[in-house]
């Protein structure tokens, strides 16, 4: 029997509901038909954003959302997106794939669709190869609320009233496609960009430099050092693949145990990555000002055989599952740093939420995760600790279990666990300190390990309704299933 201790009376920190966030760049499906099919679709439509994709983004929360890259952004120049669609330039998305971009989704329409899944823009600017004119006039653009050729512009384009805008990113992975910089070189051209994005009327705008890649801890000593003051927040990257080669990464859906156990093993790996950029950025930021955002993260494998190898389109199977439930444990327990997250990403790339195949849409096993670990957004982290032992193949061992623990502000105690074990199942007594229980409710994901909803079979993993549980005097108990996401509510 495993022990869960949580101590109702000890809140650690907010867990920002941008947390559960995502991140949909110009890259194969996701933004043309996953979220934007054009006002003249057969696919049932609001101003050209497809209503059953919106749908259920919205069940899921989604509280923020970045756009437009990613690589694509440093090579995007905002005004090929605005005015009317039949002058906009058309040109190759040479870093995607090869297709034609025709520009018919921009500014405009992606302000359109946060506003129709009621969530924050997350912007990124183009540092790599844009002007600091072309950032700058981007954001008046955008925000400006006064007289200005940006804003007449804006207004001449149909959008009298400014946008509200928080989030603006400058640069994304200068460290690579945005530019091959080196820290310092960036650090600099950081300090530049951001003067110039400025806060207009009451519209103030949260800057995030771009942060390290996976382990490099020297990216963020010296961004925190040179250019720390000048930042609202500092963005890693990190994806998890399942092999250690990007010629080979492995298949979305054939592979067996110990490729399950190497998966999870590295994924798991976030929670060194975010501790220990952690620790740099407490060396120079003690009072934890700037944020920590992981605005690349998921799951990244061989594309499905027979598809655009620049699409990135893959299958998402329960494997995908317990990658989603562990880093979102993960990011929920670092809360203190952590503010955002951004899943890449949202529809038909990398580690979608949603796969769409002309009118038809599925949700995938990392929706159902979003959806049961919706109720910690916003609310307050608590103490706690989960005994487990270590499963899995040799070199490939694992924690059994995996869980975070929050309280809303209606009381309720929010329990998230994943079962890593492929075979077996773990009964957990929890203790709860400080909170009498009048009732639980509860839903689990679970399937084999690699079970994957298809367009002829669309439900084949989704959540049931839990109610295996004994409430006792002081706590619960309850068994996790093998191979499993699960989430309870104690009230
Ligand atoms: O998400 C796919 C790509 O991964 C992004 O464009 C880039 O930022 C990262 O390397």
């Amino acid at each position: 029997m495993e022990r869960l201790h949580i101590n109702a009376n000890r809140k650690k920190s907010k867990i920002n509901k941008e947390i559960y966030g995502h991140f949909s760049e110009h890259l194969g499906r996701c933004i043309y038909e996953g979220i934007y099919v054009g006002e003249n679709s057969p696919i049932p439509n609001t101003n050209g954003i497809r209503n059953d994709v919106v749908e259920a983004l919205k069940r899921i929360k989604v509280p923020v959302l970045r756009w437009p890259g990613g690589c694509f952004a440093d090579e995007y120049h905002w005004r090929d997106g605005i005015g009317p669609k039949e002058t906009r330039k058309r040109m190759i998305n040479t870093h995607w794939g090869g297709v034609v971009e025709d520009n018919s989704f921009g500014t405009h329409e992606f302000m359109e669709l946060c506003r129709q899944l009621e969530c924050e823009p997350y912007i990124t600017g183009n540092l790599g190869s844009g002007t600091v004119e072309e950032m700058q006039s981007w954001v008046e653009y955008m925000t400006f609320d006064g007289v200005s050729p940006m804003a007449e512009l804006r207004k001449q384009n149909g959008r009298e009233e400014p946008w509200h805008l928080k989030y603006f990113g400058i640069g994304n992975e200068s460290w690579g496609c945005g530019g091959n910089m080196r820290p310092e070189y960036y650090a600099d051209l950081y300090r530049r960009y951001q003067t110039y994005v400025r806060n207009y009327g009451n519209n103030k705008i949260y800057k995030v430099a771009c942060g390290p890649a996976g382990d490099d801890y020297n990216w963020t000593e010296v961004l925190m050092k040179l250019a720390g003051k000048f930042m609202d927040a500092l963005a890693l990257h990190h994806y998890t693949l399942p092999n250690d080669s990007w010629e080979h990464k492995g298949s979305a859906t054939e592979f067996n145990e110990k490729d399950w156990y190497r998966t999870l093993r590295k994924t798991l790996y976030m929670d060194e990555l975010v501790t220990r950029h952690s620790w740099v950025m407490d060396k120079y930021d003690p009072d934890k000002k700037v944020g920590l955002i992981v605005d690349e993260w998921g799951t990244w494998y061989d594309v499905e055989p027979g598809t655009n190898p620049g699409f990135l389109y893959q299958q998402n199977t329960m494997r995908d599952a317990l990658v989603a439930g562990i880093n979102l444990n993960i990011f929920n327990k670092h809360s203190e740093r952590v503010v955002m997250a951004n899943i890449a990403q949202t529809v038909n790339v990398l580690q979608a939420v949603i796969l769409t195949e002309g009118t038809n849409m599925i949700l995938t096993p990392t929706y159902h995760v979003f959806d049961l670990y919706k109720e910690h957004q916003d609310a307050e982290l608590l103490e706690s600790s989960l005994t487990t032992d270590l499963v899995g193949i040799e070199e490939e061992a694992v924690p059994c279990l995996h869980e975070s623990v929050s309280m809303d502000k209606d009381g309720r105690i929010h329990i998230t666990i994943c079962n890593l074990s492929l075979s077996e199942s773990r009964t957990i007594r929890a203790e709860i300190a400080g909170k009498a229980i009048k009732s639980v409710t509860g839903r689990v994901l679970t399937g084999e390990m690699n079970a994957y909803n298809t367009f002829d079979n669309p439900e084949k993993v989704k959540p049931v309704e839990f109610k295996n549980y004994k409430l006792l005097e002081d706590g619960l108990e309850f068994t996790v299933p093998a191979c499993s996401v699960m989430a309870l509510t104690v009230e």
